[in-house]
């Protein structure tokens, strides 16, 4: 999968990029993420990305010229523009296996009060990360690329780990222990220490369902429903 990201803060992404999953997704050859300089695509002398709102009012607009050149320029037949905006549908797991899917992501970063409302028809998809205001796209750049490589096969060395997480199958994920098997007195349930692996998954079914049931009764429910 290639993945190229537009923004005006290049600096914020490639330090995350270099930390995480993303790094062993593309040190194994199984994803292509770019980061890309929005003023690259600038003409004006001061190579300008934003400019004041038309009607007035507080806050900077970005100009849409240097996005849809880039946009242009980095597009192929395989491509989705994914503008991250909390005016977009809400992100979750099931969105993320879709993207996982998917050959070429472009995503651009917005910032200050937004992008100019044209952008619209230069994109394919508006996500949100949730009902919440970030200050720039970046972070949900991330958590879009993030979510998306962990899915791709062979990135995670852990095969079948990214299966049982949660939301997966529509519930969260039980808990999980280590070692000490009593820390201040709290011990690890002893099923999963007697290696009876039929008993083992029962109580991690049981403890997804009830972790669940008491977190998420929404989730719950409509896992009730399609059981
Ligand atoms: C300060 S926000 C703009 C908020 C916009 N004026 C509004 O109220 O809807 C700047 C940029 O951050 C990104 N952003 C902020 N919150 C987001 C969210 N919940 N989901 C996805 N992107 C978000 C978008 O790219 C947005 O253009």
């Amino acid at each position: 999968m290639k993945i190229d990201i537009i923004t005006c803060l290049p600096e914020l992404l490639t330090s995350y990029i270099d930390g995480s999953m993303l790094k062993i997704g593309r040190e194994k050859g199984l994803v292509d993420i770019r980061v890309h300089y929005l003023r690259d695509w600038t003409t004006d002398k001061h190579r300008s990305t934003d400019d004041s709102p038309y009607g007035g009012g507080p806050g900077m607009i970005m100009k849409i010229e240097p996005l849809v050149k880039a946009i242009r320029d980095l597009k192929t037949e395989d491509s989705v523009v994914i503008y991250p905006a909390p005016s977009g549908v809400v992100y979750d797991q099931k969105t993320a296996r879709e993207l996982s899917e998917l050959k070429h992501l472009i995503i651009i970063c917005g910032h200050y009060k937004g992008i100019d409302g044209r952008i619209e028809n230069f994109v394919d998809r508006m996500i949100s990360v949730g009902d919440y205001i970030l200050t720039g796209g970046e972070l949900a750049a991330m958590i879009l690329a993030d979510s998306v490589c962990r899915l791709i096969p062979g990135v995670i060395s852990d095969i079948g780990s990214a299966d049982t997480d949660s939301f997966e199958n529509g519930l969260l994920d039980c808990d999980y222990f280590t070692k000490p098997p009593v820390f201040e007195g709290l011990a690890v349930p002893e099923v999963l220490i007697n290696g009876n692996h039929k008993a083992i998954n029962e109580w991690r079914k049981n403890d997804s369902l009830e972790k669940t049931k008491t977190s998420r009764p929404d989730l719950y429910e409509k896992y009730k429903k399609i059981k």
